[in-house]
């Protein structure tokens, strides 16, 4: 490891006994971040109310003009969530749908939002077209045939991943955004994996409604997501909870900033982190650093494959800092849990439309031992379940 790099290492308040390959799930946040959060936290108590009654609005100004430079959008048009789910949903339950329109997203989503359309299905007697993308994915082209098959004139809205959760895949969503706009679809993008990870640019993707979390590649403290939504349909938001911003007394020039930014108190500390956040990815190189770790990433999944035997879902151009691997476990919740006590690696097991998958994360802490000691765990296992 550079010694760079484990100067980097050595900011993570991770558990040095555990083999941590699972960033993906919920992040790690590095001593600095989290001392940010600390101070915002020590701010707070020492004069709540002026804090919470007179100052809070101005800090989530600052905070949202950071992240929108980060993200290429107006400081207006992005709102801070706690998670995609609350973002999402808050999206979700807006939209004026009928019985008969039909939602056309992918067979690769996270299955919380999976349940979110699933549930407003039920209840508006709409479709939820889970359109299958053939693999292994190869080319654009491929996922555009596939996936474009899927429109027709009921649909009305388009939700899909920028990056997938059970099989870590890139999608191609400015390409799709570009067709679902001229035929007038709503795009909505989950861009929950997406921030830190790959470029995100909202201007030149072009989605209606785009979520990210922060909390994951942008390592900050848990709990800050985000939504954006263009001016054009930023009329369309409900408050998901409603609060002093409806019906405001003093309504500012931002309708969708008075439902979204209060919903009763909570604990915004962690919002404030993110010019911090930033500072410390912009200080650190992390373009450098997600280029690097996506390098390990390809490297290791092709030793995981060589050496196993298993099979690649998907070409090189689709992969970031995670892979997806076939990988054949029985006991999704058993098997991951073993594999952890048995062998210290942090890595999650996804059961997904009934093929097994093990789902590598690397982040600047992992280096090639960590992948070593990955294969020689999953040989064991594999020897293991096989007596
Ligand atoms: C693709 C994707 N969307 C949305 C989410 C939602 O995250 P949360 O459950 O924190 O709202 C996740 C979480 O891992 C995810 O991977």
């Amino acid at each position: 490891m550079k010694k760079k790099q484990k100067q980097l290492k050595d900011l993570f308040l991770l558990d040095p006994n555990i083999t941590f390959l699972n960033h993906g799930s919920f992040g790690a946040c590095p001593k600095p971040i989290f001392d940010s959060l600390v101070k915002w936290q020590k701010l707070l108590e020492r004069e709540p109310v002026k804090f919470l009654a007179f100052d809070l609005f101005k800090y989530l100004e600052n905070s949202r003009n950071s992240l929108s430079s980060y993200l290429n959008c107006h400081k207006d048009d992005v709102v801070f969530f706690p998670n995609p789910s609350t973002a999402l949903n808050t999206v979700i339950k807006s939209l004026e749908l009928n019985a008969g329109d039909e939602i056309l997203s992918t067979n690769h989503e996270y299955g919380a939002l999976d349940r979110t359309w699933n549930f407003i299905s039920k209840k508006k007697g709409i479709k939820y077209i889970n359109q299958y993308i053939s693999l292994p994915l190869k080319s654009k082209d491929q996922f555009i045939e596939d996936f474009t098959k899927g429109i027709n004139d009921k649909t009305k809205v388009i939700f899909i991943s920028h990056i997938t959760s059970p099989t870590a895949l890139i999608f191609p969503v400015k390409e799709i955004c570009d067709i679902a706009s001229k035929k007038n679809i709503i795009t909505i993008v989950d861009g929950a994996h997406a921030p830190a990870h790959i470029d995100v640019n909202l201007k030149e993707i072009g989605a209606d409604f785009y979520t990210g979390a922060c909390h994951k590649w942008m390592c900050s403290p848990k709990g800050v997501a985000f939504l954006y939504a263009k001016k054009s349909v930023q009329h369309i938001i409900d408050p998901l909870v409603v609060s002093w911003g409806y019906e405001a007394e003093n309504p500012s020039h931002s309708q969708y900033l008075d439902y979204l930014q209060w919903q009763g108190t909570n604990d915004m500390s962690p919002y404030l982190t993110i010019p911090d956040t930033i500072k410390f990815l912009h200080e650190n190189n992390w373009i450098q650093i997600a280029k690097e770790s996506r390098e390990l990433n390809i490297w290791a999944r092709d030793q995981i494959a060589n050496q196993l035997g298993l099979e690649l879902i998907a070409d090189e151009n689709f992969i970031g800092q995670m892979s997806s691997i076939p990988f054949d476990f029985k006991d999704q919740i058993n098997d991951q849990l073993e594999f952890y006590n048995r062998y210290g690696i942090q890595i999650p097991f996804f059961m997904w439309n009934n093929v097994p998958l093990i789902r590598l994360s690397i982040q600047v802490y992992n280096d090639e031992k960590d992948i070593h000691r990955l294969i020689l765990a999953m040989k064991d296992f594999m020897n293991r379940k096989r007596i």
